[in-house]
């Protein structure tokens, strides 16, 4: 086995050398201060493996995103179905027709919510932020399926998967319409996982909403380019909480709130917000990516960037031409995608960007396919929870199957005060 050798003042160590199945290189560190008295120190993990998973793998440096092997494009198909990607990224293999149809009638059998659930909602004012209702709710099924806490017999893993994967769409719809103060619409059993979504967001109990094929195509597509994307915030923070052996969904409840941020899942909302900005002429394009390169201003070209692609996103390249698609399809103009485009153009020739490796992430132009499909911007990172859903279930269940799976907690370098003693408050200036 390959080893590491760290020279420390006199002391010379030997480190074991992991190497994963697509060549990457790792130090294992686990013995290093047990050995040393040293620990490492990586504030934002930027270089720290946390864990080993055989879920995605991706490769910042060439663009490579692929779900259990499979190339992120080969996803990209007339008819994409975001349940299959769903089945791929929990079970780990393509599901059989069979499998896809058992499962599909998992998702039908849980798609109703507990009717005191319902009463959650009430509690809420309307214009509670969509995601904090998602997590509590999310995390309140840990009061209605306690049979699902502890997930030892077989089976109830699968349900409890299809339960949260299934419920998540009916929450999401319901906090839209509860914000909306519009009536809430059961799901309609025969609708396929995207149709039945987009029918509780949009249908009224005397217009029935049945999304057009491109529409649904889109939702498809959008949901399974999110569906896992290894150790980023939010699947960190999912696999950090279900280390203590916290439940399924009281983990995936800290997913939503990790994802909430606008440095994460909360951007696609923040790149329509800079758009618009530029479009009712409050900001122009060179004006923004000045703003963005001025280190004294707190403004970042927002859908730009990213901790692990030091190349284009593959999902935004994707999402770049499904755009064009969609919006063609449907007959919209939005003058956002001819700002966007703008914006790309000039940060690729821009020295600042080109040397930091900059490139259009997922988010750059996910939020103008949503638009066009009429979801609010306010709802954009619910969208992406549900689309993340699967890879957090897929994480969660992967460390908890992992032999000598250990609670994460990491040390840190104390910079406080050193020791010195307690003054009564009496004799305190
Ligand atoms: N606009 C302007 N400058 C940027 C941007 C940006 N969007 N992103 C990074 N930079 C600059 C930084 O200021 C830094 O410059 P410096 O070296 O002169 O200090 C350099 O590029 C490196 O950036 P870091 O912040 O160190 O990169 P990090 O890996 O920590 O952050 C992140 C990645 C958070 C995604 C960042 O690029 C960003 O804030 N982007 C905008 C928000 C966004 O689009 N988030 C979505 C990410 S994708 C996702 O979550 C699905």
């Amino acid at each position: 086995m390959e080893k590491a050798t760290l020279t420390i003042g006199e002391q010379v160590i030997e480190l074991p050398v992991i190497i994963g199945t697509e060549g990457e290189k790792d130090i294992d560190i686990q013995q290093l201060r047990a050995k040393t008295g040293f620990i490492t120190y990586d504030p934002g993990y930027g270089n720290t493996g946390s864990c080993s998973s055989a879920i995605t793998f991706i490769d910042g440096e060439v663009g490579i995103l692929r779900y259990r092997g499979i190339p992120i494009e080969q996803f990209d198909r007339p008819n994409p179905d975001f349940i299959e990607v769903v089945f791929l990224v929990i079970f780990g293999h393509l599901p059989t027709r069979n499998e896809l149809s058992e499962f599909k009638n998992m998702l039908r059998e849980n798609e109703h919510l507990h009717e005191s659930m319902k009463h959650h909602f009430e509690g809420f004012p309307p214009y509670a932020p969509p995601m904090a209702s998602l997590s509590a709710m999310i995390n309140a099924m840990s009061c209605f399926h306690p049979e699902l806490l502890k997930l030892d017999e077989e089976g109830s893993f699968e349900e409890a998967s299809a339960r949260l994967i299934s419920k998540i769409r009916t929450i999401a719809a319901y906090s839209y319409r509860h914000s909306k103060g519009l009536p809430l619409m059961y799901p309609q059993p025969d609708y396929e996982y995207c149709a039945n979504f987009l029918h509780m967001m949009f249908s009224l109990p005397n217009k029935p909403y049945k999304a057009s094929k491109e529409i649904e195509d889109a939702m498809n597509l959008i949901f399974l380019l999110h569906a896992d994307h290894e150790q980023n915030c939010s699947t960190s923070t999912v696999r950090m909480v279900g280390s203590s052996q916290a439940n399924l969904f009281a983990s995936c409840a800290s997913g939503v709130c990790a994802l909430w941020g606008p440095l994460h899942g909360g951007a696609n909302l923040a790149v329509i917000e800079m758009l618009e900005e530029i479009h009712k002429g409050g900001l122009s394009p060179e004006k923004c990516i000045e703003m963005a390169k001025d280190k004294d201003s707190k403004f970042r070209l927002m859908g730009f960037g990213h901790r692990v692609y030091k190349n284009y996103d593959p999902r935004a390249r994707i999402l770049k031409k499904a755009c064009d698609k969609v919006l063609d399809k449907l007959g919209i103009k939005d003058p956002l995608l001819d700002i966007a485009r703008k914006l790309e153009e000039l940060a690729l020739k821009d020295s600042y960007f080109v040397e930091r490796k900059l490139y259009p992430n997922v988010d750059f132009y996910s939020g103008i396919i949503m638009r066009a499909i009429g979801i609010p911007t306010e709802m954009f990172p619910v969208m992406f929870s549900i689309g993340r859903l699967p890879g957090w279930i897929a994480q969660w269940k992967e460390q908890n199957e992992m032999p000598g799976a250990k609670i994460s907690r990491p040390r840190q370098i104390y910079i406080g005060e050193t020791i010195h003693n307690y003054i009564p408050i009496e004799d305190r200036k």
